[in-house]
Formats: C-alpha cells, sequence, structure tokens
C-alpha cells in the first residue's frame, strides 16, 4: 500500500513546498503566481518567432478520428481548446502516424489511407486559430508543430488487437504484445523506407501551416525503441552511431523535403524497467531477477534501471546541437510500461497500478532530468512534462522552473482536458477555478483502453453528460 497526501490537501504554498523539499531540497514553489508581468509571461525566441509566454501543450491525441485517417467533430472540438488555452506553443497537437500500419488505434490520425489527409490537417489548424481568436491572441507569435509517429511496438492499427513491429527483441516487453518470432522485427529494408514517409507527412505538415514537425522519439515507440536498439544487427543498431541512424536519416529526409521547415524531438530522456500490478495492485519491476544488467532502454542506468543515466542522451543532443535541431520536449518512460514515471496520478487507469511511490516523486523526477539537461545544454531550448499532477500548485512550480532558467516551457498535458483557459486565465491575473483543476483520475486513459475516445469525463461537461462517462468511473481501481 503507499501512502501518499494529494496536492489539494496543502493549504498553502509554504506547507507544498515543505513536502516538496523533503522529496529534494532544490525543488521549490513560488509563493504567489504572478501575470503577464512575471516569468510565465516573459518573451522568448522560438523558431524565429518571438513567443509572448512559457506555456506549451503537449500532444494528446483522442482516439477519436475517422478509421481513415481524419479529424472528427470530437477531434476538432479538442484543436479548439487547445486553442483556448493561448500558449505560444504547440508542441505537436497529437501523434499522427506516418502509415496506417503504425497507428497506435484504430482511430489515430494518419496519412495513407485518405487523399484527404492535408485537408484534415488544414481544418486542425484553421480550428487551433479559431480557438486562439477566442482567447484574443491571435495568429502570430505562435509556434504550432505536429507530432509524427511510428508506433511500432504499440503498433494496433486495427481493432483486431496488437500488430507489434519492433526494432529488436526485448526480454519482457515482447510478452506485453504477443511477439514470439522475429517476424516482428523490422527488416532493414523497412527501415530504409521509413524516412521517407515522416517526409511526405512533414509536406502536409507544412502545407497545412505548422512551423515545425516533431520526430518523436518517446514513450516506447518506434523511433524511441530503436535508440535501444544495442542487440540489433546491422547499419540501425548496435552503437551510439546505428541507434541512431534512422533518426538522423529521417531528418535529412524531411529536411530535404521540406527546406524551411524546423524539426523538434520528443524524447523519454530516461526510463523504467517495465513494470506491472502486483498482487496488492501496486506497482512493481516485471520480473527483474534474470534481466540485469537491463541493456533494453535508453538513458537508463543498466545496472540499476531506476536511475537515469544522461550520457547518452547528453550525446544525443550534442547530436541534435550538430543537425542545427533546438526544439526539445522532455518526457520520460512510456504510459505503458511505467504509466507512474510517465503521467504521475493518484489514481491509475483502469489497466495500470497504484502508484509504488508519492506521484509527486515522479513529478520531480521529470523536474531532475530537464534541469540536468538545461544546465548542459543552455543553447537548447526545453519543454517540461509532468506538471498535471502539481494541481493548484503548477503555476507555482512552473513559475519557479521558469524564473530560475530550469526549463524554457511548461508543457501541460491532462490539466489542459480538463481546464484548456488556465495558461489565459494566469497570464490575465485571474484566479484559478479549481474545480476545473485536473485531479488525475486517469480517465482519460482508461477510456481509449477500453475501446472509447479520451476526453475529461470527470471534469469536462461535453464529456461528463455521455454515457460512457459513469462506464469509465465504474472501472476506477479503488485508491488503496
Ligand atoms: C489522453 C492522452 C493522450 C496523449 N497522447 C499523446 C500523444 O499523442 N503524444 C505524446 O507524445 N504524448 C501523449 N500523451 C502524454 C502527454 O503528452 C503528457 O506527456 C502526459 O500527459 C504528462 O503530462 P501531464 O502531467 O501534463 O499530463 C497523452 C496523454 C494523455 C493523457
Ligand atoms: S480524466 Fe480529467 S481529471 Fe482525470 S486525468 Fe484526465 S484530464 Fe485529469
Amino acid at each position: 500500500m503507499t501512502k501518499f497526501r494529494l496536492p489539494g490537501s496543502f493549504s498553502d504554498a509554504a506547507s507544498f513546498e515543505a513536502r516538496l523539499k523533503e522529496i529534494d531540497p532544490s525543488l521549490g514553489c513560488d509563493p504567489e503566481p504572478l501575470d503577464a508581468s512575471g516569468p510565465m509571461g516573459q518573451s522568448i525566441e522560438a523558431g524565429g518567432l518571438t513567443l509572448s509566454n512559457r506555456f506549451a501543450i503537449h500532444p494528446m491525441e483522442g482516439w477519436d478520428g475517422t478509421s481513415d485517417g481524419l479529424p472528427s467533430e470530437a477531434t476538432l472540438r479538442r484543436w479548439h481548446r487547445f486553442g483556448l488555452s493561448g500558449a505560444a506553443l504547440l508542441w505537436g497537437g497529437e501523434a499522427f502516424a506516418v502509415v496506417p500500419e503504425g497507428r497506435a488505434n484504430p482511430n489515430q490520425l494518419h496519412q495513407g489511407s485518405s487523399d484527404a489527409a492535408g485537408e484534415g490537417l488544414k481544418e486542425l489548424m484553421a480550428t487551433l486559430l479559431v480557438g486562439r481568436g477566442e482567447a484574443g491572441v491571435g495568429d502570430r507569435d505562435f509556434l504550432p508543430g505536429l507530432q509524427l509517429t511510428h508506433s511500432g511496438r504499440w503498433s494496433r492499427p486495427t481493432p483486431d488487437g496488437p500488430s507489434p513491429r519492433v526494432a529488436y527483441r526485448h526480454p519482457v516487453l515482447d510478452a506485453r504484445v504477443g511477439v514470439d518470432s522475429d517476424d516482428a522485427v523490422f527488416t532493414d529494408e523497412e527501415v530504409a523506407a521509413l524516412p521517407q514517409k515522416y517526409a511526405s507527412a512533414a509536406v502536409l505538415a507544412s502545407d497545412a501551416g505548422f512551423k515545425f514537425v516533431d520526430v518523436k522519439c518517446c514513450h516506447g515507440y518506434l523511433l524511441h525503441e530503436f535508440l535501444s536498439a544495442r542487440s540489433r544487427p546491422g547499419p540501425w543498431g548496435g552503437d551510439f552511431e546505428g541507434r541512431t541512424r534512422l533518426f538522423r536519416e529521417t531528418v535529412a529526409a524531411i529536411r530535404e523535403a521540406v527546406p524551411g521547415l524546423e524539426v523538434g524531438v520528443r524524447l523519454s530522456v530516461t526510463d523504467q524497467f517495465p513494470f506491472t500490478a502486483g498482487a496488492d495492485g501496486v506497482g512493481e519491476p516485471d520480473g527483474l531477477d534474470g534481466n540485469l544488467p537491463y541493456e533494453s532502454a535508453f538513458g537508463l542506468d543498466a545496472a540499476d534501471p531506476f536511475r537515469p543515466d544522461f550520457t547518452e542522451p547528453f550525446r544525443f543532443f550534442a547530436l541534435l546541437e550538430e543537425l542545427g535541431i533546438s526544439l526539445v520536449n522532455l518526457t520520460v518512460g512510456s504510459p505503458y510500461y511505467c504509466p507512474h514515471a510517465q503521467r504521475p496520478a493518484a489514481f491509475p487507469p483502469s489497466d495500470g497500478y497504484m502508484s509504488p511511490s508519492d506521484p509527486l516523486e515522479s513529478v520531480a523526477a521529470h523536474i531532475a532530468a530537464v534541469r540536468a539537461c538545461k544546465k548542459e545544454f543552455p543553447g537548447l531550448l526545453f519543454v517540461g512534462s509532468g506538471y498535471t499532477y502539481l494541481q493548484e500548485w503548477l503555476p507555482h512550480v512552473a513559475q519557479h522552473e521558469v524564473r530560475e532558467g530550469h526549463v524554457d516551457f511548461v508543457g501541460l498535458g491532462r490539466m489542459v482536458l480538463s481546464y484548456p483557459e488556465l495558461p489565459m486565465d494566469l497570464l490575465a491575473g485571474r484566479p484559478l477555478r479549481t474545480k476545473s483543476i485536473c485531479r488525475t483520475f486517469s480517465d482519460c486513459t482508461t477510456g481509449p483502453r477500453n475501446g472509447m475516445p479520451s476526453g475529461c469525463y470527470p471534469l469536462d461537461p461535453h464529456f461528463r453528460s455521455l454515457p460512457e462517462a459513469k462506464v469509465i468511473r465504474a472501472m476506477r481501481p479503488k485508491r488503496r
């Protein structure tokens, strides 16, 4: 049983800060969040623009596109709300699969099934700008990007179940997705063809008005998995050079196809040994014995696979600098095998487990990782993740991190599903709407894990009124 105090139970910033300092004495929580005159309203140069605030919206898909990869009304609604946030950086919008078979779910946006994929992206951009117009921020000084993905091991393009394609055979995760032979491993010929798929998606993104594309290297998806493909023979595995080859070739193909388009990278900068629910429902490592040293991760100490090792991530950042890439969004682990680290939450999704530690420790790990990277690579622009669990203290901690120069942008994930106007409220000096603050119930993950669209079923009145809301609520594991 894990016992922890929820952020909402702290009565003031000082007592919350005291708890943070028990976890890591260097953490901080500003006493009072400021309006646009404060750190979160400080302008910053990014992507050739001067951006007027330090909020970014993280990519969040909704499992709600059409089966041929186009946005539905529900998708457009989400993007409208992303626009309402007024955040100066839209990091990715949501994962857009570069091939139909690389979808993580049958309703993921993608190219290759419909000739109208580019029109769909234009519609999303137009809707985003309507939201921004309503927020009073318009379309200037706004950096929107599209996240490009191949789901690799986590591909599930049809309702028939997983259809994994992997970079290498994995000692723990193969069993989770039914990989039992080398047939699922990408052949060298298949790998060589992938960069062109990213390039054609980048053309669509650029034509639709996106100013950058994110070559997604996180959360266990294909390009992230290649970064740890030490056991893969041939040109796309083995040493650091081989493991980053697919990424480098992808960037080169995008640059050749759309020379003016910026490229960014969302990276799982560290990882965790895969977790599973123990008999008491609390997460525990899934078969550590016999799997040490653990060589199947990027940015993780192989001898102690719960501790980051930034040696290779730092080499990766040096590579980004060489390639002229400065936009980096940092995240941790994967929602599939270590959700407590990737998406700190009070309540797990239906297929998850109770956090084995205070979720604040996971938030602290995100913050520490970003700080270490920013310190070593001050010229890169970093977006931090994992802030939503801070709840009412998010503005205070965000301001502290930006003010101290530990991070350039604070990314909002789940918080923007429940409360899209939070950045505008803060920047305008309005009090927070506490009833809209995401309480990390994880219903937005439970829905899709059970074949339903994502959304904030408990707090967003639109989703609360849907019949699915009750069904999902009943699936909530009890907090022990
Ligand atoms: C419903 C949902 C969909 C998500 N979709 C994506 C995605 O498409 N791409 C991605 O990189 N991360 C995705 N994420 C992860 C978020 O971008 C973010 O990293 C995570 O929620 C942690 O940030 P937070 O604490 O602010 O929520 C998703 C998260 C949720 C809850
Ligand atoms: S369902 Fe709503 S309250 Fe729950 S985690 Fe998702 S956004 Fe937050």
